[in-house]
């Protein structure tokens, strides 16, 4: 039964023209806005969550008596990152028949030997019809990254035509404290990406630093073609929600994707006009600093 299943899912898959990239036409739903797409963190097959439109998962490895590595789930070492994609697969073929969509990837790499091993698998897997995402946060934000732009750039040189398959979601080291993504930073982004336009990218925004984060960020944006961005939240950061309303209208819901907290979520109102443009929003963190400077002598 499984294994029957299992060979539709390639058959039909083989047959399409590669989504993984192309997010707004796997969810006709959304009609473009990429901000009511729908996240879940470390979940484990089956998939039957129906709510659920992204999975996103942090893949390490494991290596057995012979050497052989093998990418697995952080949650569970017992899931292998084909079981994985195997069970997006079947979810995404019976949710094509009962729903009208189905789900996509995102894979969260903090590893060398995670993300080297798992390349020839997406490889495999990226003729399959849904959105596949490579994250790693390469570049330097709070703490020096395990994984690196060369590293992570040089892993992909034997992957190349996965390029028109995969968006690479790349970002700086962050934390909760973080408050501001630094300008130096954020052209350097911009240099070590200029030659590498094959990709998609997308760049990952800590919802606590959106604030302070300015008009470099947008130039990225300008800079980098095609380039989204994921407005991303763990639970007990603090958010300043008027100046993340802003910066997410002011992207643009057509480039941002909203991966946060539903608290969060449903504070947000994206429906109510931004309280400000970038430039206000800049003005109005002066004020409220100088308002916290105030309250500090
Ligand atoms: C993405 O898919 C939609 C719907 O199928 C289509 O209209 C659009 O042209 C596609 N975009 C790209 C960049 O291929
Ligand atoms: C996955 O990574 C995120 C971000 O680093 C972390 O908050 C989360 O706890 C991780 N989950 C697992 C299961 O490793
Ligand atoms: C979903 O079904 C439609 C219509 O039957 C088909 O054209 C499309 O290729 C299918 N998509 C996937 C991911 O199987
Ligand atoms: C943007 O923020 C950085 C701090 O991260 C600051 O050094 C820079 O001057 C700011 N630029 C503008 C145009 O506000
Ligand atoms: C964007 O491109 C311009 C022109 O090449 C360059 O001066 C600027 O530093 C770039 N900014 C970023 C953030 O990439
Ligand atoms: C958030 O804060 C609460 C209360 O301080 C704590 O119990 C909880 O473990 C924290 N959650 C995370 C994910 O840090
Ligand atoms: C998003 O919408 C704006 C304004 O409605 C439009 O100018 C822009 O081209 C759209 N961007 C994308 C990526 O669809
Ligand atoms: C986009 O989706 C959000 C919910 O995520 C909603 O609040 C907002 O009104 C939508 N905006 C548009 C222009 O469709």
């Amino acid at each position: 039964m499984f294994s029957s299943l299992y060979f539709i899912a390639f058959s039909a898959c083989a047959a399409l023209v590669s989504a993984g990239t192309n997010v707004t036409g796997f969810y006709p739903q959304i009609k473009g806005n990429l901000t009511m797409i729908t996240w879940e963190h470390d979940s484990q097959p089956p998939f039957n969550d129906e709510w659920v439109m992204m999975l996103s998962e942090n893949i390490t490895s494991i290596k057995d008596k012979s050497g052989v590595i093998t990418p697995v789930l952080n949650k569970n070492q017992k899931v292998t990152l084909e079981n994985l994609l195997g069970s997006v697969e079947l979810t995404n073929i019976y949710y094509n028949v009962s729903k009208g969509h189905g789900e996509g990837v995102k894979l969260q790499f903090t590893e060398v030997d995670a993300m080297s091993s798992s390349l020839p698998i997406l490889q495999k897997h990226s003729k399959a019809n849904y959105p596949m995402v490579i994250a790693a946060d390469i570049l330097e934000g709070t703490s020096k990254p395990t994984l690196d732009s060369s590293m992570f750039f040089k892993l992909l040189e034997n992957s190349k035509d996965l390029a028109d398959k995969v968006i690479l979601s790349v970002g700086w080291t962050n934390n909760a404290k973080l408050r501001a993504y630094p300008d130096d930073g954020i052209k350097e982004m911009g240099k070590i990406l200029k030659d590498k336009k094959d990709f998609n990218f997308n760049f990952p925004v800590r919802a606590c630093a959106v604030a302070k984060t300015n008009s470099t960020f947008k130039q990225l944006l300008t800079n980098i073609t095609g380039s989204t961005v994921t407005v991303f939240s763990m639970p007990n950061d603090t958010v300043n929600v008027d100046a993340l309303r802003s910066f997410v209208l002011d992207i643009g819901v057509n480039r941002t994707f909203l991966d946060v907290p539903q608290d969060l979520r449903d504070k947000l109102r994206l429906d109510q006009k931004a309280s400000g443009s970038f430039r206000t929003v800049s003005a109005l963190g002066v004020i409220a600093w100088a308002a916290l400077l105030l309250r500090l002598f």
